[in-house]
């Protein structure tokens, strides 16, 4: 009788416990795709072999060891060049759908130009994808992730106008090289970083100190550049290949909080960081947005220049930029607090135009340093900021990361990689449509300024030991697992099991307790 009441219980509590991890699971979508990202110059090493060129990051590492926090650079890195196999391995372990990779411009074109194109170059990046094709993973190629051939930052790099013809021809050599089996595309990584911090404040090469002037000519020309190569994709190769091929653009941003709910700031804030970029290509007019055209527009004046720093593109140009992507990438890794200017800048910047203050805030958990705090509600709401703006369009997370010292047992990354992808079912089922998420990184990197100090890998890299030994960590593990069953696995799941194992025995022990 008694056993006959234990079995009773022992069922209905088991009963329970598959309830409840079941009722903690979400589902992705059925097109979702899962992948993770990476880039040339923080991974590939072979910084002189084969005939590379050189880019700004190889300079500016060389001469300025003091600018990195080790005083490292990428010339070894994870040694991708010679070690790729070992980051397939990694790929396919995951289970990875897609993997972004980016091309080292100055190793398919040591100057930049069509002068000298590098065909061992070319192998290395056709070895990669016939390699990830045969794997049945997709390839997914961005074309500039912050390595400018040095050649071209000689004649100014993104303030000449110029190198929107040398991206075309650039693309162009890609498209024709790749395109047969790539179809997925991604003109410029991080556009606003690659012109505010290159261009802007001098803190990326090619450490241009000219905030409210350069920043603004690079995000002119870059994005004059991104709309030449859709349009060449779409006229040249498009049909050529008979695909279905995707030209996209990854933009970064981070979401803004007001204490005070003052929208307009906020606003204001996403307009100035995100807007600048995204709504050219995809608002549904075009162009800069009004309040960032007009504010600056009022600060020249103020400041009696007879030139305006930036101004609205010609219908051409308008026309032709609008509608340039087929999907957003977007990138996000933090939001911060944003609050009015305490006290009014002077002088032509960035920074008095965009007229705003940001902070932390205490109650967000703290990463590496101030830069890193886990906001995914932040990420929810961006995705929402942006689809209400733009419209229904096509976004893939192709970054998203947390930084630590390079920890194994990196139970913070999984709870922040769980808490992001939370973040973006949310947004799914508010009718935001995203359809990938590809988190960085695949293994540990360089990581630009703050070299090997900072880590975002899936896989450890073991940077002490001439083979660059790869090491799974715990977060691939889980990462691989939620790919595997594409469901939302709770890390509350983790602890949802330990606190319905410590609620089964405490109601065993009551029930036997109770029949005795
Ligand atoms: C960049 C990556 C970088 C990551 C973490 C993104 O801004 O695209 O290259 O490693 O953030 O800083």
């Amino acid at each position: 009788m008694k056993s006959h009441l234990e079995i009773i219980l022992l069922s209905t509590i088991l009963l329970i416990n598959v309830q409840l991890s079941s009722s903690n699971e979400r589902k992705f979508p059925k097109n979702f795709v899962f992948g993770s990202s990476s880039s040339a110059y923080q991974i590939e090493g072979g910084w002189n072999e084969d005939g590379r060129g050189l880019s700004i990051w190889d300079v500016y590492t060389h001469e300025n060891p003091n600018r990195i926090a080790d005083r490292s650079n990428g010339d070894i890195a994870a040694d991708s060049y010679h070690k790729f196999d070992e980051d397939l391995k990694a790929i396919k372990e995951l289970g990875l759908e897609y993997y972004r990779f980016s091309i080292s411009w100055p190793r398919v074109m040591p100057f930049g130009n069509n002068s000298l194109i590098n065909e061992k170059g070319i192998e290395y990046y056709n070895s990669i994808i016939n390699k990830l094709l045969n794997a049945n993973v997709t390839p997914m190629i961005t074309m500039y992730h912050f390595d400018l051939p040095e050649e071209l930052n000689k004649i100014e790099g993104f303030l000449n106008p110029s190198i929107i013809e040398y991206f075309k021809n650039y693309s162009d050599l890609l498209f024709d090289k790749f395109g047969d089996r790539v179809k997925h595309w991604v003109t410029f990584n991080e556009a606003f970083f690659v012109c505010r911090h290159g261009y802007g404040t001098a803190e990326f090469p090619p450490t241009i100190s000219d905030s409210g002037i350069s920043d603004y000519k690079c995000i002119d020309n870059l994005l004059k550049s991104h709309a030449v190569t859709y349009k060449l994709y779409k006229e040249k190769y498009f049909k050529k290949y008979d695909s279905n091929g995707k030209v996209g653009i990854a933009l970064n941003a981070r979401f803004f909080f007001s204490e005070t709910n003052d929208t307009e700031l906020v606003n204001r804030g996403l307009e100035f960081e995100l807007g600048i970029l995204a709504q050219p290509i995809f608002g549904q007019n075009g162009g800069y947005p009004e309040i960032v055209l007009k504010t600056i527009a009022e600060n020249d004046k103020k400041e009696g220049l007879e030139f305006p720093r930036l101004k609205q593109f010609d219908s051409t140009w308008l026309n032709l930029i609008k509608g340039s992507a087929d999907f957003l990438g977007f990138q996000y890794y933090s939001s911060r607090m944003i609050l009015p200017i305490s006290s009014e800048l002077t002088g032509i910047s960035f920074e008095k135009d965009a007229n705003y203050n940001i902070t932390g805030n205490p109650k967000w958990k703290p990463g590496i340093t101030s830069q890193w705090y886990s906001v995914p509600e932040g990420l929810e709401l961006i995705l929402k900021w942006i689809s209400k703006k733009y419209g229904d369009i096509e976004i893939m997370i192709t970054e998203n990361g947390w930084a630590d010292k390079g920890e194994l047992e990196d139970d913070s990354r999984v709870e922040f990689l769980r808490d992001h992808m939370e973040s973006i079912l949310n947004a799914i089922e508010s009718g935001v449509r995203v359809t990938g998420y590809l988190p960085w990184s695949l293994i540990d990197n360089f990581e630009w300024n703050a070299g090997y100090t900072q880590k975002f890998g899936l896989y450890g890299v073991d940077f002490s030991d001439p083979n660059r030994k790869r090491t799974q960590k715990k977060s691939a593990r889980y990462f691989k697992e939620v790919i595997k069953t594409r469901k939302l696995i709770n890390q509350g799941s983790t602890k949802n099991i330990s606190f319905t194992f410590i609620l089964t025995v405490l109601i065993i022990i009551l029930g036997i307790m109770a029949t005795r």
